[in-house]
């Protein structure tokens, strides 16, 4: 069992980093059990693993999802899932990336499912099970969208007329993703829907896997057989516009570094992009875009220092960022404080949307140099 974030968070190591990011293992157990809980009853939960669990640390994450139930997990690249084998011997582990010729046997001994995403991946994979004289598990992803992965329309035409294709090949899940479901009323998400039910009419009878964290909010038409929410788990909003269902957790906490004052006229950092205009108290706090605190935020962001929300000003720099705590008394900021920079009162959704991107890369940029401290799990 992990210690409990306050010790953590109090260590000599925790006391050295610039910053601390914490993440609260209970809230990611809680939030898979609230996404598993909008479905039906036998209606599954995966959870969406990859590119090292959105930043949070695989090593960590997986296990406590496992803990907390789920047994099947997706991950995008074949190293994401050999790494994941080692960590959970027992869970279902499939692979979203795709199967180049060559790595078959990868998959094999790991107990990895691939996902097979195109005609000549079918055949590949049906080449190795006739190879070895047994049938092999896989999924099949169709594209009803994306364009990205998965097997256009016309590949998707002559497979439903060619089922031979599939010869040796057992079906685990078909799979599909959805383009817009953050958005309730995007009009792909219906179309998408129909593509994909007319898709599963076409071929050989197996379990399917289709909402993202927002596609389970979407409704109960958008969940068959396994739902495959990501960030959602991590506690970014689904819903978009209304409340998140989901609790936090990742909070990030950076310490000042010094504090001074400047006069009207000085400017703050790289480019001189910020002109004090009035006698200004600037803390400088140890985070900058090294860390993954993302440079678009320079003159727009904030962070709260004491509870107060405070104004970024100037560029972000590689190790520091600095703001202006001039409407705070002077004995309530000291070198050596942690400001919140991510956390309940700063969600990564409205961070991110400071920054003019989204929660899946704030999340996916999270730094190296962070002291990380894990509650609970
Ligand atoms: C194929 C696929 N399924 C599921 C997910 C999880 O999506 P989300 O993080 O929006 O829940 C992703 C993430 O990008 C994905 O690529």
């Amino acid at each position: 069992m992990s210690p409990p974030f306050h010790q953590e968070a109090d260590s000599p190591a925790a006391r050295r980093a610039g910053a601390v990011l914490s993440v609260d293992l209970d809230a990611l157990a809680e939030n898979f059990g609230i996404l598993a809980g909008h479905a039906a009853s036998g209606i599954g939960c995966a959870a969406v693993v990859k590119a090292d669990a959105y930043g949070l640390g695989i090593d960590r994450v997986a296990p406590a999802l496992f803990a907390a139930g789920c047994r099947r997990f997706f991950v995008a690249q074949l190293d994401e899932g050999i790494e994941l084998r080692g960590l959970l011997p027992q869970a279902e582990i499939h692979v979203l990336g795709g199967l180049l010729p060559g790595l078959e046997n990868d998959f094999l001994a790991h107990r990895l499912i691939p996902t097979l995403n195109s005609l000549g991946e079918i055949e590949t994979w049906a080449g190795h099970t006739s190879r070895l004289g047994e049938a092999l598990g896989a999924d099949l992803h169709v594209d009803t969208g994306m364009r990205r992965l998965g097997l256009p329309p016309d590949e998707l035409d002559r497979l439903a007329g060619e089922p031979d294709r599939l010869a040796g090949i057992e079906l685990s899940l078909l799979i599909s993703h959805l383009a817009c479901a953050e958005e309730r009323d995007h009009p792909l998400n219906a179309r998408q829907l129909a593509d994909f039910r007319r898709a599963r009419d076409r071929l050989p009878p197996c379990p399917a896997s289709f909402a993202n964290s927002s596609g389970i909010f979407l409704g109960p038409d958008y969940h068959f057989d396994l739902l495959r929410p990501g960030v959602a788990l991590y506690g970014a909003n689904p819903t978009p516009g209304r409340e998140n269902p989901m609790r936090p957790v990742v909070r990030l906490q950076a310490r000042i570094w010094q504090i001074r004052d400047a006069r009207p006229g000085e400017t703050v950092g790289y480019g001189a992009a910020y002109e004090v205009s009035r006698p200004t108290r600037i803390a400088t706090v140890a985070l900058g875009y090294g860390d993954g605190y993302p440079r678009a935020l320079g003159n727009r962001g904030h962070v709260l220092v004491d509870g107060h929300a405070v104004a970024v000003i100037g560029h972000i720099s590689m190790d520091s960022t600095a703001v202006d705590v001039s409407g705070l008394p002077e004995s309530r900021v000291r070198p050596g404080m942690m400001v919140d920079v991510i956390g309940p009162d700063n969600s990564i959704d409205a961070v991110a949307a400071a920054a003019g991107t989204v929660a899946y890369e704030l999340l996916t940029h999270l730094g190296r140099r962070y002291h990380r401290a894990y509650s609970g799990g």
